[in-house]
């Protein structure tokens, strides 16, 4: 295609070494989703800060509400803005739950390093196919691609399942040989969204099925695991929230201490989307609460922004352990 834009034009780097690095080192990458400019520039502020490689992640409807050229040029930016800091953390860009080959082939020709294909809703041979039609598109262009098996619960816009479908270690093997992926997301008990449990208060979440996890870590070893619906839902901003005018009150995510464990496994990459837009809109709500006259939106994203910057910098330093690592 004439005018594809490649992602190595955009200076971003796609996910095999990050992964090869974290899969050695027992930490995972962070995958932070984003939609406008002040999350791009809080997850890009808070790896530089804490020196770690980051994957910055949009979904087919993020794409469409920042515009898919806007997109990539906001992505340059980052990597710019990131050298600019005297920053050489490896950044790559990942479409997020992509659902055909005709938005994963939009994507690599428009700058994205790696792309997921996320079939898991399909049966096995149709999810598969389809895996391996992307895979083959990518690899020609040295992007690197994620599948998905198993069906994670929650409800979070375009990414909807009420049933969680645990992923099968016996199809593991197969799925992997007959699509070519470079890495794997699975169901082990995350889901999606800032209501993940449904659990009385004081009452402990059920843990996750790590059992599952070693063993498909024992049929595919050394191969990059993804956990998706990964956000802790931390406390502290459910609690801002609803103090300032929001209502949130069953709101319950990942313990920290699983997602540390995950991140020490063959877990690779963990995705955040909800835990940064709950930073940012317990600020935003902070802000309208105590200054109710306040009309400039640098004067409330500008703190949001803040916030996310050490909520990416926390989590990197105390949950991924990716932090230092660039
Ligand atoms: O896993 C889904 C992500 O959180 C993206 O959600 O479709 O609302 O952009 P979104
Ligand atoms: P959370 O909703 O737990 O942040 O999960 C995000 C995610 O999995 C994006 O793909
Ligand atoms: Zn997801």
């Amino acid at each position: 295609m004439a005018d594809a834009t490649s992602y190595k034009d955009l200076g971003l780097a796609n996910t095999k070494d990050m992964f090869r690095k974290a899969m050695d080192g027992g930490y995972a990458i962070p995958a932070y989703n984003f939609n406008n400019m002040e999350q791009l520039q809080g997850i890009i502020m808070g790896c530089v800060e804490s020196k770690s490689p980051v994957i910055l992640q949009v979904s087919g409807s993020a794409r469409n509400y920042a515009n898919s050229t806007m997109l990539k040029h906001m992505a340059e930016g980052a990597v710019q803005m990131a050298r600019a800091e005297g920053s050489a953390i490896p950044i790559a860009l990942h479409l997020d739950h992509g659902d055909s080959f005709e938005l994963a082939r939009s994507c690599i020709d428009n700058g994205f390093s790696s792309v997921m294909l996320d079939g898991s809703h399909h049966p096995f041979d149709e999810n598969a196919r389809i895996t391996r039609q992307v895979v083959d598109y990518a690899h020609e262009k040295d992007v690197t691609v994620e599948g998905e098996l198993g069906v994670l619960a929650g409800v979070e816009d375009e990414v909807s399942h009420e049933v969680s479908h645990y992923t099968k270690p016996e199809e593991v093997e197969e799925f992997v040989a007959k699509t070519g992926v470079d890495s794997l997301a699975i169901s082990i008990g995350t889901s999606h969204g800032a209501y993940k449990f449904k659990v009385k208060p004081g009452e402990a979440v059920p843990p996750l099925r790590f059992d599952i996890l070693e063993e498909i870590e024992k049929r595919v070893p050394g191969f990059p695991i993804v956990l998706h619906g990964a956000s802790a839902v931390i406390p502290q901003y459910i609690d801002m929230i609803n103090r300032y005018g929001g209502k949130m009150d069953d709101a319950v995510g990942i313990p920290e201490e699983q997602l540390r464990q995950a991140a020490a496994s063959a877990v690779c990459k963990i995705n955040i989307d909800s835990d940064g837009r709950l930073a940012m809109t317990a600020v935003i709500r902070q802000v309208f609460a105590e200054k109710p006259a306040e009309f400039d939106p640098r004067k409330y994203l500008g703190p949001a922004r803040e916030e996310l910057i050490e909520m990416v910098k926390q989590k990197n330093e105390n949950v991924l352990g990716s932090a230092g690592k660039a």
